[in-house]
């Protein structure tokens, strides 16, 4: 793989599916004029994560690290009918734009915005829920936290469902390779410890800066 076959995958990707429908090319049009950094997944990550909803099928999803709503949004569409996600956002700004959006563009009885840190959130979401209840958990967070992220969702997540992280090959110009940075070791430190838990199948995907797909069989 080199730098222009790489240029060269997205590319072909990309053109491939066509541009975001409506909805999405305005929602990140509009976060983008709110000022609200262009970290959200990919269209390829915001595929991959819908199918995967879908297959679970996907009853109860939680995310953490909401942003705008982007990768939410995949989720949402790929939930159960009845299908519910709960999704965590440390900034107020964020969580408020997010929650606005999901409610205009006809979510708001399935998706649920909660304003707060990611660790907080999820202890608290632990006795609200109880154990073995979520089929989907997304983690796009602050990368320091993703081991306790994982520690805290994992006794959430129900045998059959699904333990996803985004970054988990690089974020950015950060890298895999470059372990001695705090936030490469982090998310470093999380995909080893899903790899060596008993209960998990885990795969790292190379699409774009890594995606974890971790099933939980007991
Ligand atoms: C990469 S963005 C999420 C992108 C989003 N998943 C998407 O694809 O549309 C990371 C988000 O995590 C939020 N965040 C940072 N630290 C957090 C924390 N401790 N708890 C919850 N959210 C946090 C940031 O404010 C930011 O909105």
């Amino acid at each position: 793989m080199t730098p222009e076959r790489w240029e060269a995958t997205n590319r072909y990707t990309r053109d491939l599916f066509g541009p975001d429908d409506d909805h999405l090319a305005g929602l990140a049009a509009d976060a983008a004029d709110a000022g609200l950094p262009e970290i959200a997944v990919s269209h390829d990550v915001g595929r991959l994560i819908r199918i995967l909803t879908m297959m679970t099928p996907a009853k109860l999803a939680v995310e953490v690290g909401t942003l705008g709503g982007y990768s939410g949004t995949w989720i949402a569409r790929g939930l159960a009918p009845d299908g519910r996600l709960i999704t965590i956002e440390a900034e107020e700004k964020h969580a408020n734009f997010a929650r606005d959006h999901f409610d205009a563009a006809g979510f708001a009885d399935q998706v649920e915005v909660r304003h707060g840190p990611g660790i907080e959130v999820l202890s608290k979401l632990a006795d609200e829920v109880g154990e073995a209840s979520v089929d989907v958990g997304f983690v796009d967070a602050n990368k320091d936290d993703y081991p306790t992220y994982f520690q805290l969702m994992k006794p959430l997540i129900k045998p059959g469902g699904l333990f996803i992280a985004d970054n988990v090959l690089g974020s950015g110009n950060r890298w895999i390779d470059d372990l001695s940075h705090p936030q490469i070791a982090a998310t470093d430190e999380m995909t080893r410890a899903v790899v060596a838990d008993p209960n998990f199948d885990a795969v790292v995907l190379s699409v774009r800066e890594g995606v974890l797909v971790a099933r939980r069989h007991t």
